[in-house]
């Protein structure tokens, strides 16, 4: 039997998760007919080599999507807010790495090995934020010993701005002035990703605790994070607090992580193992590790976890999730 292969749209093809993308792609060897790469009109007629084919960026405009049948989509809000309803109204499946949707509860917001099946909620598919899709795959292997309370504090790469917070730390670790963040992220860590609320917290930090519950279906969970940007080119790190609603012994815990595919455990102090943005580079799994009991309350635990902010935390689960779609026949 022929493989059935799909005409696919990569909407943000030139930037930084748009090219995860290709590579992504070209590694799992996904099945794909036909491939338009879209951008802006600043990038039409730019040349980018898939699979050693030359293919021609062209200017995303309403009638990019005929012919079509999934689309990935990595150009920020703006473009997914307008241009995603287009697509899926003319029959693709869109595949969103934005914030734009993710909240909209006629949307799934899906990690696919935690929440598969919200993903037949709409034909517009919502990817989530890369600092929630790292934690919430331990926290959902935690699951049954039963979920109280989430404490984040994150640890997040330059690569989470796109191009600009790359060239800005690299900019600044030249020694010139910063012209992206409002620090001089070369020598500081920045407690301010995405802007500041009426609440004191900022963008990012309530995107982690509002996808948390509603990748994990647990509406009323208490969630509350702190987000940091930190001076390291990729892979985010988040520190987890959480409390339990039983008594559990640590193997236990090392044990159920051990046992989630996507899991890989670093967890060995006294031989210096435990996750670093390094091990992550390039990888599709989440790694944990500083496995402890949280000593100041009954049934709460640490760990920390590390994964690929532009792989696992953007492209690669935006790929699995439409991976996972064609071997369940839904495309
Ligand atoms: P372009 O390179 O033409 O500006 P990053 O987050 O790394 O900066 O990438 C943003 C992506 O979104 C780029 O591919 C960028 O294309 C794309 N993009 C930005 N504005 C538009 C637009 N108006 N239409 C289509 N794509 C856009």
């Amino acid at each position: 039997m022929n493989k059935k292969c799909y005409n696919i749209c990569l909407v943000g093809a030139t930037g930084l998760v748009g090219q995860t993308f290709l590579k992504v792609l070209e590694e799992v060897d996904f099945p794909i007919h036909q491939l338009k790469l879209l951008a802006s009109a600043r990038s039409a007629g730019k040349i980018i080599t898939f699979k050693d084919q030359e293919l021609i960026v062209r200017e995303l405009t309403a009638d990019s999507f005929d012919g079509y049948q999934l689309a990935f989509f990595s150009a920020g809000g703006r473009i997914s807010k307008k241009y995603a309803p287009i697509a899926r109204d003319k029959g693709l499946v869109v595949i969103d790495n934005s914030s734009a949707w993710r909240m909209n509860p006629e949307i799934g917001l899906v990690v696919p090995e935690v929440n598969f099946a919200d993903s037949q909620l709409n034909k517009i598919i919502a990817n989530p934020n890369c600092s929630t899709i790292q934690s919430v795959i331990p926290l959902a292997a935690l699951k049954p010993f039963g979920l109280k309370s989430v404490t984040y504090s994150t640890y997040q790469a330059v690569s989470g701005s796109g191009a600009a917070g790359l060239a800005d730390l690299k900019r600044t670790l030249a020694g010139a002035n910063p012209e992206f963040y409002p620090h001089n992220i070369s020598q500081t860590c920045i407690p301010e990703i995405d802007v500041f609320l009426d609440n004191g917290y900022t963008k990012e930090e309530m995107k982690m605790v509002n996808e948390t519950r509603k990748i994990l279906h647990l509406p009323d969970l208490p969630v509350c994070a702190t987000c940091v940007r930190v001076p390291v080119m990729n892979s985010h790190a988040v520190s987890v607090r959480v409390e339990l609603n039983q008594e559990f012994k640590l193997t236990d815990i090392t044990r159920a992580f051990n046992a989630h595919e996507s899991i890989v455990v670093a967890n060995d102090g006294a031989n210096h193992l435990y996750p670093t943005s390094t091990m992550a580079e390039g990888s599709a799994f989440v790694f944990v590790g500083r496995i402890r009991r949280d000593l100041s309350a009954p049934n709460s635990l640490l760990f920390y976890c590390v994964a690929d902010n532009v792989r696992k935390g953007a492209a690669t689960n935006a790929v699995q999730i439409a991976l996972k779609m064609i071997k369940e026949n839904l495309l």
